[in-house]
């Protein structure tokens, strides 16, 4: 049994999801295309050729999915917001379909005494935004504000959580620098600047929020990672350092008022757009940091790749998930004692946290996925370690409450804690889902 004693008495148990991996109804009640819709229809971007067309046609079938949070004993839901639904076009039009269907949701989720805790970008930048830019241009943060703005006014009466961006790295490195997310992107310049605007439109929308909702508490989602240099030779320790810069430092420096490091500006070599005031602007007081991990990063020196020139290779740990990433809890308690002695933080959630195995489902049409179990259960072992050694650890979110679109893999790779049969839409309660609900009733049960 995994000792959690150390959580909390007030620890917010919960769920995560994002829009275009579950939502569906791309082209329903005004939404437009966004990103992510031309990336996945683009040939050979996204395994299989698969889409978030229908997704897990959560846009329609919302309901049913609550009832199974509701199951799950979870108190909080993290969902994202779809900017294409709400703002579709860059002319600042409001949706009002699109903000009634968060607006339903939202009343829905507070009914059944579930926390709202919604993230207003989840990477599906509308395509109209791209068109004139995308991130790489100061006027899409502008915009984001707007936006912000915009749901806010709308939901701020109800809804105090929020989280401005989920996994900025990704849509500034992997969007921009390597090309494999949308908008599928190569160009150094571009990410650089992509990451810097990210950060604004992220300073901004705190601003937007706080001037809506006097009682908002916001925060921001970053996805890190512990690095571990691939051998104790100096260029992989140089290397170890560089790719710290890339993933960790670049992410939480300009948000805690450190600046950017100036280590990674020598590497990247690019100059930051910026304007007086932004970097105050980006350091906008929050009340809460979000991590999402998955994985430690294990890093060679490698010159002949893009900056920040390392190579990524297989962690020692014999376990790895079907995402082949390593398995290896202690890295969750690393980055929240990270967090909490190098920047200070005064409250975190793990905002992300899970697994892709590949599940079978049994004759009886159960779905029994103990590797998932294992991996969830270390995992919040991990998370009480942090706790007793002083972490201020406030909430845990389990991705993901459903299989879903798995970005450039398609369906292929299921996190969810709920199996999906896309054929038929049905959603199958987990082994791992049923182990979270009574891991949650027990630590109630405690308090
Ligand atoms: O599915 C993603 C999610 O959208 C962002 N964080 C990582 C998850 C698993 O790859």
């Amino acid at each position: 049994m995994t000792d959690l004693r150390a959580l909390p008495k007030d620890f917010l148990w919960g769920v995560a999801t994002a829009a275009y991996q579950i939502e569906g109804a791309a082209r329903e009640d005004g939404r437009a295309p966004s990103i992510w819709d031309t990336f996945s229809h683009t040939p050979g971007k996204v395994a299989n050729g698969d889409t978030g067309d229908v997704a897990c046609d959560h846009y329609r079938r919302w309901p049913e999915d609550l009832r199974l949070a509701k199951e799950l004993g979870v108190g909080a839901y993290r969902f994202s917001i779809a900017w294409p639904r709400v703002v579709p076009l860059a002319d600042g039009r409001v949706n009002e379909a699109g903000l009634a269907f968060y607006d339903r949701l939202t009343d829905a989720l507070l009914e059944v005494g579930i926390t709202p805790f919604p993230t207003l970008y989840h990477w599906d930048l509308p395509q109209a935004q791209q068109d004139r830019g995308g991130w790489p241009e100061r006027d899409t943060a502008l915009r984001f504000a707007d936006y912000a703005a915009v749901v806010a006014k709308r939901l701020g009466d109800r809804i105090e959580h929020w989280c401005t961006l989920n996994e900025p790295l990704c849509s500034a490195w992997i969007g921009h620098l390597d090309g494999t997310m949308a908008p599928g992107v190569t160009d150094l310049n571009a990410a650089v600047r992509a990451s810097f605007h990210l950060h604004l439109g992220h300073g901004l929308a705190v601003q937007a929020l706080r001037a809506a909702i006097p009682k908002a508490r916001v925060g921001i989602v970053n996805n890190l990672s512990p690095i571990l240099p691939g051998t104790d030779n100096e260029d992989d320790g140089a290397a170890a350092q560089r790719a710290d810069g890339h993933v960790n430092r670049w992410w939480l420096d300009p948000i805690h008022g450190r600046g950017y490091p100036a280590d990674m500006l020598e590497v990247y070599g690019v100059d930051l757009p910026l304007q007086t005031g932004d970097l105050a602007t980006i350091a906008a007081p929050l009340d809460w940091i979000g991590i999402n991990y998955y994985f430690r990063q294990v890093v060679t020196d490698d010159p002949s790749r893009p900056a920040p020139f390392v190579r990524q290779i297989r962690g020692p740990n014999l376990e790895h998930t079907a995402m082949n990433w390593e398995v290896h809890a202690p890295g969750i308690e690393e980055l929240l004692l990270r967090v909490t002695r190098e920047y200070g933080a005064k409250k975190i959630y793990v905002t992300e946290n899970g697994s892709a195995y590949e599940d079978s489902v049994a004759a009886d049409g159960s779905v029994h996925d103990p590797k998932r179990v294992a991996y969830l259960e270390q995992h919040l072992a991990a998370c009480a370690g942090a706790v007793e050694q002083g972490a201020p650890l406030a909430g845990y979110f389990a991705w993901s409450l459903l299989d879903n679109f798995e970005w450039a893999y398609g369906y292929a790779k299921r996190f969810g804690l709920v199996r999906v049969d896309y054929e038929t839409q049905r959603r199958t309660i987990k082994s791992s889902g049923r182990r979270f609900a009574e891991i949650i009733a027990a630590h109630r049960s405690r308090v």
